[in-house]
């Protein structure tokens, strides 16, 4: 019996492990690698990192390099050899500290510059303040100059500061834009700042970045980086009231449900478009108008809408919306609604542009 693969096929295995895994974890906007920066702050923190890389790979060549000579050129040849004794050397003990020293000197140095440039406490300019805050487990963003609240996409302007204020009423998160902005953590009882500027277009993935839960790693957000025409049109837009639907449709139906507390929908969502106070879940008075919901993890459509209204544990486990839904049908738990219940409800949210 062959109680172990051959090798071929475990190398086969990992390679196709390793394709599904990659396949998988690609999404929408950039990938979150500081490497790929699109924005000054990020050249200069992928700069510093390749600095930091080559000066280590120069350290580990010369030592490992030089072990390997030194095993090969003096390894005991025969059984009676024994090696020369030495009682130190000052030359080559004073070099072998200072040289080390010296170069994390530099190191520092650089680390230093680089802090002082994109610095959370730092931003280059004045630009439109935000406030972020970390939730179970998705991102609250509001502009309060417009009044706006939104949650998982972050919209800004090219060519303008964005000042973050960074809030927690839970636990510690971590604000990070890999591809824009290094990370700055979200605390309880204090409010922490950073900056984002962008000056190129596109989408760009958020992470949280400090371990928060069970779904931490599903505590994803998006930065759309727009022209400031854009920009302004989807502030506008944000800040009209959320649609009412025709009467005796099905998303008046809806609305009706969503509406009445014994469903506990408005316990922690509001539809309120400006103003509304944060809750425990995401305004949703332009629900429909995001491209991502659940921590932007699911793209927002109508499949993934029902999927998530149907059994919001098995989409995203230990949300606080499955565990506040539990109690609505005790006999189906994991599906607290209705079919019609979810159908009205997903028509409505749907109509929320
Ligand atoms: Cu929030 Cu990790």
């Amino acid at each position: 019996m062959r109680l172990f693969w051959s090798q071929k096929s475990r190398l086969l295995a990992i390679l196709i492990i390793s394709l599904t895994f990659f396949a998988l974890t690609g999404c929408a906007g950039t990938p979150q690698d500081i490497l790929r920066a699109y924005s000054p702050a990020a050249a200069e923190i992928a700069n510093l990192f390749n600095i930091l890389f080559w000066v280590s790979v120069a350290v580990f060549v010369l030592v490992e390099g030089l072990l390997v000579f030194f095993v090969l050129r003096y390894q005991r040849r025969a059984q009676d050899e024994h090696p020369e004794q030495y009682h130190g050397n000052t030359r080559l003990e004073v070099t072998w500290t200072l040289v080390p020293a010296l170069i994390l000197a530099v190191v520092f140095a650089l680390t230093i510059q680089t802090m002082g440039q994109v610095g959370p406490t730092n931003p280059p300019a004045q630009g439109i303040p935000i406030t972020v805050a970390g939730q179970r487990w998705w991102w609250s963003i509001e502009y309060p100059e417009a009044k706006v609240r939104t949650a998982g996409i972050l919209h800004m302007p090219t060519g303008q500061v964005m000042n973050v204020a960074l809030h927690s009423e839970n636990v510690i998160h971590s604000f990070w834009v890999p591809s824009l902005m290094g990370k700055t953590d979200v605390m309880p009882g204090h409010d922490n700042s950073t900056w984002i500027y962008g000056n190129i277009p596109g989408t760009y993935s958020g992470q949280c970045t400090e371990y928060c839960g069970t779904q931490h790693a599903n505590m994803l957000f998006r930065v759309k980086v727009q022209s400031p025409e854009e920009f302004q049109a989807w502030l506008q837009s944000q800040t009209a009231p959320a649609v009412e639907p025709a009467p005796g449709s099905l998303e008046a139906t809806g609305k009706e449900i969503f509406l009445n507390p014994n469903n506990k929908c408005i316990g922690c969502h509001s539809i309120e478009s400006t103003d509304a106070p944060l809750q425990d879940g995401p305004n949703l008075a332009h629900f429909a108008s995001r491209e991502c919901f659940a921590g932007c993890i699911y793209e927002n459509n109508r499949d993934n809408l029902t999927r998530w209204l149907e059994n919001p544990e098995a989409m995203k486990p230990g949300n606080l919306m499955a565990k506040a839904l539990m109690t609505l049908r005790p006999e189906t738990p994991y599906h607290p609604l209705t079919a019609d219940q979810v159908a009205a409800l997903t028509a409505y949210l749907e109509s929320l542009k």
